[in-house]
């Protein structure tokens, strides 16, 4: 498999290439050729206080300009949210505390599950990806950054025409 210079190959769990390269040298990025799931390990600063996460936009760590931060917080067991799709937004989700899983979908028959289980873990969230979170736990505090406003024609809430769309582009 091809390799963008800078980036070194190893196995990946959902069974493409991946890739991890350290980015500005505070986040290791680990993504794969398929581009469903691309993770961030966000550099943990700790001392005899406890630990501290930073996350800095414009590429410091997350891959955008961030203009939005929201989190969702009290989500009762077997609940399930999201369930769409955006048509030009980006995001990055961390779980700061507890976990929840998400499960991606393109569109185009690939789709891939990650459990988000620790602070210094980001799932980033890709333009045109059917996302879906479940399996929260009673702590869960999912924060997402995302790189605009609240907008809601810029949801696809419906899969078919989610579905639609990605097949007409991809
Ligand atoms: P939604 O994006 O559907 O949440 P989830 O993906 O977690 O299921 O949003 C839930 C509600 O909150 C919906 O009425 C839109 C509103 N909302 C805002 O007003 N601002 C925001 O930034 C977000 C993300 C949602």
């Amino acid at each position: 498999a091809r390799s963008p210079a800078g980036l070194a190959n190893r196995a990946c769990a959902c069974g493409f290439v991946s890739l991890t390269r350290a980015v500005r040298g505070f986040a290791d990025y680990t993504g794969c050729f398929a581009m469903l799931i691309q993770t961030f390990d966000f550099k943990i600063i700790s001392d005899g206080r406890g630990s501290l996460i930073a996350l800095e936009g414009d590429s410091v760590n997350v891959p955008f300009a961030i203009q939005r931060m929201y989190y969702v917080f009290g989500v009762e067991a077997g609940t399930k949210r999201g369930a769409h799709a955006h048509k030009q937004l980006r995001q990055l989700a961390v779980c700061v505390s507890g976990a929840c899983r998400m499960t991606l979908d393109n569109g185009l028959g690939e789709t891939a599950e990650v459990m988000l289980d620790s602070p210094n873990k980001g799932l980033l969230i890709e333009r045109m990806m059917w996302h879906e979170m479940s399996d929260f736990s009673p702590d869960c505090v999912l924060a997402v950054l995302a790189d605009d406003h609240y907008n809601e024609s810029d949801y696809y809430r419906n899969y078919e025409d989610f579905l639609r769309a990605a097949q007409a582009a991809g």
